[in-house]
């Protein structure tokens, strides 16, 4: 079975970006060596990639991707109602609920994880749609009071395993279940 994991930095209050999209939060953050899931153990599972259109436009911006090319190996589906100009090779542009592409980001996968980079309403329309298996976030010991919230939505999750990496607290947790 595919397994979809939603791995990703946030917030003590619970943001994944300030209300512009800002990352100056994390960036400044110090990090150590000692995180329970190091980011090379992670990707190493990782056979394709989920993005949403404002995640997408963060990392194009960012990091250092050269005009054109995407900085993910993995094939990579990027949720949006805009397709961008030039869109790099190894993405497909999708929309809609993720369950219509379910079979294609699972072929993509090749037997390996689906990381869901990305941001929280489309992690919260995959967990809906059964489509979410694990959420592991590295809390940032700094809040914001306002922001692009973790998870759109409302979900019981079982608390796996608890670690520290410098100054962030890290927490692996299975998505149980949609509330009502
Ligand atoms: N802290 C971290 O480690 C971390 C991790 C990930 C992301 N981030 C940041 O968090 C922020 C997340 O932004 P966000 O909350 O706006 O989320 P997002 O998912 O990145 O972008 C939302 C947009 O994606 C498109 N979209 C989402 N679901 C769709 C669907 N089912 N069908 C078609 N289009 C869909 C829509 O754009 P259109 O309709 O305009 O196309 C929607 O407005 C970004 O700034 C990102 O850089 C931080």
């Amino acid at each position: 079975m595919t397994r979809y994991r939603f791995f990703t930095a946030v917030t003590l209050d619970g943001f994944l970006a300030d209300e512009h999209d800002s990352l100056d939060w994390l960036l400044s953050q110090p990090t150590g060596e000692e995180s329970v899931l190091p980011y090379d153990a992670f990707i190493a599972d990782v056979g394709a990639i989920v993005t949403g259109r404002s995640t997408y436009d963060w990392v194009q911006a960012h990091e250092g991707a050269v005009e054109g090319a995407w900085v993910y190996t993995e094939p990579t589906f990027l949720f949006t109602h805009r397709a961008p100009a030039g869109v790099p090779e190894g993405i497909t542009v999708v929309s809609g609920p993720p369950a219509e592409h379910r079979v294609a980001i699972e072929a993509a996968a090749g037997g390996k994880d689906v990381w869901i980079v990305g941001g929280g309403d489309l992690a919260a329309a995959f967990a809906r749609a059964g489509m979410l298996h694990e959420l592991f976030v590295s809390i940032a010991p700094v809040t914001l009071g306002a922001g692009k919230p973790l998870l759109g939505g409302r979900f019981d999750l079982e608390l796996l395993e608890t670690g520290r990496n410098a100054g962030f607290l890290e927490a692996r947790y299975r998505v149980v279940e949609a509330r009502s």
